[in-house]
């Protein structure tokens, strides 16, 4: 048997759906906007549980246009947990801010809430809270840690579409979120896509003039925006696949749980450690281990692919300039190794990686 770590074309559903829907488009030249874009914002803000959803290019201008939006001090700091994709952390530089990075714990490797309370200063405006491989983070510390202070919170929900937290989905909790449709995220789309959601008037009309040229319709450019629109095709795809989304994550969660179940008497191995009451969309299956390099080479003798999210830490890649060591995240890309998971494995495939690190640590 083989297993491959992801299969974008079998995760497609509906093909001849979405292959007729893109052939309409394409007739009858419906490339930008339009409805199709309309009613997946009202969709996907349904889905979320937010009053607005602007959809653009991608998870990272999505990113920097929720920094921009909320219009911090010049010379602020913002938070930006050590084990993210760089995006987090690139929307913090590129909109001349300070980068401040906290430790990550090795429960759920989302961020460290007792580091946090260390890294929060007089000039911290924002925390990126990233609720990575779609664990939620703990917003309840968060808030608590700066409750009256003048911090706003940015979610990072890139790979946390359908992750609740206390039964509310993520993106809901802080003053903007953003999230990714990049082809491989459990909610892909067709190429690149991107959507910011939010509770705030003032922020969405920012976001929606921002995408846009700082305009609303032609010629009506207020301020210096961009170019990042969601295009129609991507919106289209995206509408068909949101609506049996809860279905193909549920079947994330019956693999994540053979994974547990066979998995967690390995005394080499540590697995998730998810609190009782949230709900992961497990858009990674992360586990740690010391002998890491070997259990993959030996995975993929046995045909089992699997990748490192992430190599290295952000503040191991020079350009942040960050001189302090994090004690938990430190080397932390040397240990960890994400296992296949999607929709589209099957339970068989699933136990047969279980069986492959079963045999790597009997021998
Ligand atoms: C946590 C996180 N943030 C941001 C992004 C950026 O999204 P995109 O690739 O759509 O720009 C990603 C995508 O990989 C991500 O995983």
């Amino acid at each position: 048997m083989s297993v491959n770590f992801t299969n974008l074309y079998q995760l497609i559903p509906e093909k001849k759906r979405i292959f007729k829907k893109i052939n309409s488009l394409i007739k009858n030249s419906k490339f930008i906007g339009g409805i199709e874009l309309k009613n997946f914002e009202k969709k996907f803000s349904k889905f979320v549980g937010t009053k607005y959803c602007i959809g653009v290019g991608n998870g990272t201008d999505a990113l920097e246009i929720a920094v921009k939006s909320l219009n911090l001090k010049k010379g602020s700091e913002i938070i930006v947990p050590n084990n993210t994709w760089v995006s987090t952390a690139e929307a913090v530089l590129n909109n001349g801010y300070k980068v401040v990075f906290c430790d990550v714990n090795l429960d759920d490797y989302s961020i460290c809430t007792d580091n946090l309370k260390n890294k929060i200063s007089s000039k911290t405006s924002a925390i990126m809270v990233v609720h990575l491989y779609g664990n939620p983070s703990n917003i309840t510390t968060i808030k608590k840690l700066i409750k009256g202070k003048s911090i706003k919170i940015i979610e990072d929900c890139a790979q946390a579409h359908g992750t609740k937290f206390l039964n509310k989905h993520v993106g809901t909790f802080g003053d903007v979120a953003t999230f990714s449709f990049f082809p491989g995220k459990n909610l892909g789309a067709f190429g690149d896509g991107g959507a910011i959601v939010t509770n705030s008037k003032k922020v969405f009309e920012y976001c929606l003039r921002s995408r846009n040229h700082g305009s609303l319709s032609k010629y009506d450019h207020k301020f210096s925006g961009r170019n990042s629109r969601l295009d129609t095709i991507q919106a289209a795809v995206l509408n068909i696949k949101l609506e049996k989304y809860n279905e193909s994550n549920s079947r994330r969660r019956i693999l994540a749980k053979i994974y547990f179940d066979n998995l967690k008497h390995i005394d080499s191995i540590r697995l998730f450690n998810l609190s009782k009451g949230n709900t992961s969309s497990f858009h990674q299956f992360v586990i740690r281990t010391k002998f890491r390099d070997k259990l993959k080479e030996f995975l993929k003798k046995r045909k089992v692919d699997t990748m490192i999210h992430y190599p290295y830490m952000l503040s191991e890649l020079k350009f942040f300039k960050n001189t302090k060591k994090l004690k938990k995240s430190h080397n932390l890309g040397s240990y960890i190794l994400s296992l296949p998971i999607s929709e589209e494995h099957s339970k068989t495939e699933i136990n047969y990686v279980c069986k492959c690190i079963n045999d790597f640590f009997k021998k």
